[in-house]
């Protein structure tokens, strides 16, 4: 029997999305392989969303390819949001790359992969449907306890730096007893932490549900523990949104919420449709409703026309704010975006050292906000042992924290009480209170 192993790289969307396919491929007869070497299919799910994710894959491909000596009938594939971008001429550029297939086109894998087998020819599908929603497949989820559920798929809001609309194609929305019943399985087998994922949940909307009916719901499906949501707009965050997570035990305490800019000027450019003034109105009412909220966000820095005043505004409003955690950019241009024509690119060097100083303010309030755990009691739900020791466990908190404790690998997959005793990087260590639920 054929073996396949998915190599996933980018966002949380592409890790939903390997899982699916891996449904899709294992529903056809194929067998999902432990590890790259006992595969004879190897597949990647690749980003495009910065040039670096895109080089990074395609260097990848190249150098997993010397397996093909071992294995002539192995079988490369690209999937993701490159293989939407590039199509067809990755198949001329990469020798050996078999297939090249898009992100609305992966219930015909099972068919390009056979006819690769049986004629030995390159195939590649490209076709945007924007329809799309993979109803009816159940994904074949990563070992662990945390489960990513797809509620909306594509985007219409043309951020003038993003790929995404251009790979994804346009909004589409899942039936929600769809996904009321996929949450319900998932909490069933085992995954009591349910992510429900889109490019913009915020605007879920499948013709008669919203997006805040649609999480009311899901908080109160008796198989899960703890439910989060990613990525939100900060132009569609509604107050019902945040009544909801405040209101609802199972909603975690956490958000992530990408800021992208300080600066109303450069939020202007890149067409986010919000102020810096109503993005902190939002920060404080997520925390005057959730005063242990843990906020995240994204940041870009080195857009088109940023000025060292533009600059200077983001890293006041971070410094301001102080997220719990940021995820830091420089910007990269991507071709066909709105930005890329815009006559004032900024130069490498003044982007690198604009990042530098926001990861530098970033590492420090990380710093601190951690520190200021200690002391705390919060609830983990294990999902491994350590890396450095099998004496200690590793999971999380229900605002995204990482801690590690010493512990039985018995509490894998259950919840625990402990004591946070110190902090160091990203991580949060603690000391065993008590077993709360199995
Ligand atoms: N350059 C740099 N960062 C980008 N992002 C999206 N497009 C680009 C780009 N062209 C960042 C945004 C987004 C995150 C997923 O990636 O901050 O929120
Ligand atoms: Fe890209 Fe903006 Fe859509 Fe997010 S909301 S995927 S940044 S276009």
């Amino acid at each position: 029997m054929n073996k396949f192993y998915i190599r996933t790289y980018g966002c949380q969307m592409n890790v939903a999305d390997s899982e699916l396919v891996a449904g899709i491929l294992s529903d056809a007869g194929f067998q999902k392989a432990d590890t790259i070497d006992e595969a004879d299919i190897i597949i990647f799910n690749s980003c495009t969303v910065r040039q670096h994710a895109e080089d990074r894959v395609l260097g990848r491909i190249t150098s997993e390819a010397k397996r093909k000596k071992q294995n002539p009938n192995m079988l490369i594939g690209l999937i993701g949001c490159v293989a939407q971008r590039r199509g067809d001429e990755l198949l001329d550029e990469i020798k050996s790359l078999d297939l090249v297939v898009g992100t609305d086109q992966y219930r015909q894998l099972p068919e390009i992969i056979s006819s690769c087998m049986k004629r030995k020819e390159h195939l590649f599908a490209d076709v945007q449907n924007n329809i799309e929603n993979y109803e009816n497949i159940y994904p074949v989820r990563n070992k662990g306890v945390n489960a990513f559920v797809t509620i909306m798929r594509g985007c219409n809001n043309f951020c003038s730096y993003c790929i995404v609309p251009y790979v994804r194609g346009r909004e589409r929305s899942r039936d929600q007893k769809e996904i009321l019943r996929e949450i319900e399985k998932a909490g069933n087998d085992g995954f009591k932490d349910v992510t429900l994922l889109g490019q913009n949940v915020n605007s879920y909307n499948d013709g008669e549900y919203t997006f805040p009916e649609l999480l009311e719901k899901a908080a109160h499906i008796r198989s899960i523990e703890r439910l989060r949501f990613v990525t939100s707009h900060p132009k569609d965050i509604s107050d019902k949104v945040i009544e909801v997570m405040a209101a609802e035990p199972k909603l975690c305490e956490h958000l992530h919420l990408p800021m992208q800019s300080g600066s109303n000027n450069i939020l202007k450019k890149m067409n986010r449709k919000y102020t810096s003034e109503r993005y902190l109105g939002i920060i404080h009412k997520l925390r005057n409703e959730m005063p242990d909220i843990a906020i995240t966000t994204d940041v870009m820095v080195g857009f088109p026309e940023e000025t060292e005043e533009d600059f200077l505004q983001t890293y006041n409003l971070m410094k301001q704010i102080r997220f719990d955690y940021a995820f830091t950019f420089k910007y990269s241009p991507r071709e066909g975006t709105a930005a890329d024509s815009y006559a004032e690119q900024i130069p490498e060097k003044t982007r690198l050292e604009r990042l530098q100083k926001l990861i530098e303010l970033q590492e420090q309030i990380t710093f601190e906000k951690y520190q200021e755990q200690i002391g705390r009691t919060v609830q983990v739900y294990v999902e491994h042992t350590s890396k450095k020791s099998d004496k200690e466990l590793s999971g999380r908190t229900r605002d995204n924290k990482i801690a590690v404790f010493p512990g039985d690998r018995k509490f894998i997959g259950t919840f625990v009480d402990i004591e946070i005793i110190d902090a160091s990087g990203w991580t949060l260590k603690g000391k065993q209170i008590h077993h709360t639920k199995l």
